[in-house]
């Protein structure tokens, strides 16, 4: 017979994060009819909590679908791509490609601008890209999980508009840890996850529409994803589907410990662990992929030394050390290890606890690393 998980794992992969105690609790509340006045005033209190963490201007419609991130990026892309829609889709990474495959899908004529693996995008590439053809739509992720980059999308918003289109955003692994500005940067639709720098488990995803983008509404295709059923449920109480209440719930409450951290209290602490992660990992003689400049706070992808298997490291780091982190995707698969610190997951003790774990791993395989030197440099880091 199987059994519940007894102990907790670090999670410390490219998602889910580790959800706070807080968060758990408040899933086991009482569960509520999902027409419930009193679940519906939470919903209304989410909905005006992820307009202040998308910094959504004035007019937007901002909520959370019932589903994953990707249910956030059908969601987003059933609702504005039909059948001939010209979609520019800027590909820097494996999540870069599921968006413009389903912008395919839904029926968009897609080009696609292809970037290097474990770089950026150039807006002046996607400039150049509209001066040759024009489109309806740019659609970018902006923190591109599978590299550990992030895409300059303030940048590719401009130039897309510039050109008279609209800009599609993944924030997935952006939204609650790095800064996204929707109404400074003019991101017209944006979707995200729970499970990342948020902090509550899977299960919604956060959504927001601009009102550029709420006036490129297409008829929609699918059901569990048209925005006017949607906004008919969570702005005037019509059945739609039964939304789960524990997960708006952990979403209400994980929200509700952003705006008690303040927003740029958090991102500074996203970014300072990172750094001091990247400074453990350097004085072990391990190396990012992306340049310095162009990497995540959330994501680090590490480059696997020559010589280490590294399915036996990530299994060890699991069964000796309770930590789980991620494989590399795609081609990257065997040359990166995926090394998340978000939401609840990016404090002081994991970056420690993680660097002293990868030494013992390492060494286990015979690889020359200096002892104590990570710990050592993220401490310095951290000071
Ligand atoms: C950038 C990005 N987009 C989309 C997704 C899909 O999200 P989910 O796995 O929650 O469906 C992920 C998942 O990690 C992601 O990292």
């Amino acid at each position: 017979m199987t059994t519940l998980p007894s102990t907790e794992r670090l999670l410390l992969g490219p998602g889910p994060s580790p959800v706070a105690p807080r968060v758990l609790r408040a899933m086991a509340a009482p569960v509520l009819g999902h027409l419930d006045p009193d679940l519906l005033a939470l919903m209304d209190e989410t909905r005006e909590r992820l307009q202040r963490l998308f910094r959504a201007p004035q007019g937007s419609l901002c909520l959370a679908v019932s589903g994953t991130g990707t249910s956030g990026l059908e969601a987003v892309v059933a609702n504005l791509v039909q059948e001939g829609t010209r979609v520019l889709a800027v590909v820097t990474g494996y999540f870069g490609e599921r968006l413009a495959q389903v912008c395919a899908r839904y029926g968009g004529y897609v080009r696609r601008l292809d970037v290097e693996w474990g770089r950026a995008c150039d807006p002046q590439a996607v400039r150049e890209a509209l001066a040759r053809e024009r489109a309806d739509i740019v659609c970018v992720v902006h923190a591109e999980t599978s590299t550990g980059v992030r895409n300059p999308v303030e940048d590719v918003a401009r130039v897309a508009h510039q050109a008279g289109a609209i800009v599609l955003v993944d924030a997935v692994t952006s939204l609650g840890a790095h800064p996204v500005e929707v109404g400074a940067w003019g991101l017209d639709a944006v979707y995200s996850c729970t499970q990342k720098g948020i902090g509550a488990p899977s299960g919604l995803a956060p959504v927001a529409f601009t009102r550029p983008a709420l006036l490129h509404r297409v008829a929609c295709r699918s059901f569990s994803f048209d925005l006017a059923l949607l906004e008919d449920y969570w702005l005037r109480r019509k059945y739609h589907h039964t939304i789960s209440a524990p997960l708006v719930y952990a979403l209400r409450e994980a929200l509700a410990a952003i705006d008690e951290e303040g927003l740029e209290a958090r991102w500074q602490r996203h970014e300072r662990h990172h750094r001091a992660l990247v400074a453990g990992l350097e004085a072990m003689g391990l190396g990012l992929l992306p340049p310095a400049g162009e990497r995540l706070w959330t994501l680090n992808a590490v480059r696997v030394p020559d010589g280490v298997d590294e399915v036996r490291a990530r299994r060890e780091l699991l069964e000796r050390f309770n930590i789980e982190i991620g494989s590399g995707l795609g081609p990257l698969a065997g040359r990166i290890w995926r090394v998340g610190l978000m939401g609840a997951g990016s404090t002081p003790q994991t970056v420690l606890l993680l660097l002293g774990a990868l030494e013992a791993v390492l060494r286990s395989q015979g690889c020359r690393v200096p002892e104590g030197a990570g710990t050592a440099a993220a401490i310095g880091a951290l000071s």
